[in-house]
């Protein structure tokens, strides 16, 4: 099974329940919190899952704030992380395609649950065309 963390901050909560349930069968989890309403600081999870893929315990990943963009700065700081922060299913398709993303950034608060699911369905169901996005994608950690 295709092992995948998810992160989280309040404003994402509500979605990350409904993006586990809904993706139960095919997917092993790894559930990075938060784990409540309560609020809490969006970078410790953007972290986290900076964390998670830097040492290869997921391929893929997925995290929600309320806006999606604090969450996925924090994740991006993580050279290993390539994040993106979608509001449709175009986006969530083009940033595996071209830009082989390995994380998927929602907003709780921008987008709907149905958009959610789409967004996260082709995520997961679109492959990196390689070829001339290669040495692109290659060049994005070059920087650093
Ligand atoms: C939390 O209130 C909110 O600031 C956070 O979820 C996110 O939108 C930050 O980018």
């Amino acid at each position: 099974m295709t092992k995948v963390a998810i992160a989280c901050d309040h404003g994402g909560f509500e979605f990350k329940t409904m993006i586990m349930d809904t993706f139960k069968d095919g997917i092993d989890w790894i559930d990075l919190g938060t784990h409540g309403k309560d609020s809490v600081n969006y970078a410790d999870y953007g972290r986290a899952m900076g964390r998670a893929i830097t040492e290869g315990k997921a391929e893929k990943g997925i995290l929600i704030c309320g806006s999606g963009i604090g969450i996925s700065i924090a994740a991006n700081r993580f050279p290993a992380v390539r994040a993106a922060l979608c509001t449709n299913v175009t986006m969530a398709r083009l940033c595996r395609r071209h830009n082989d993303a390995n994380v998927l950034a929602l907003g709780g608060r921008i987008i709907g649950p149905a958009v959610a699911v789409e967004c996260v369905n082709t995520f997961f169901n679109t492959e990196f065309e390689g070829g001339r996005h290669q040495a692109r994608v290659d060049s994005l950690s070059a920087c650093l």
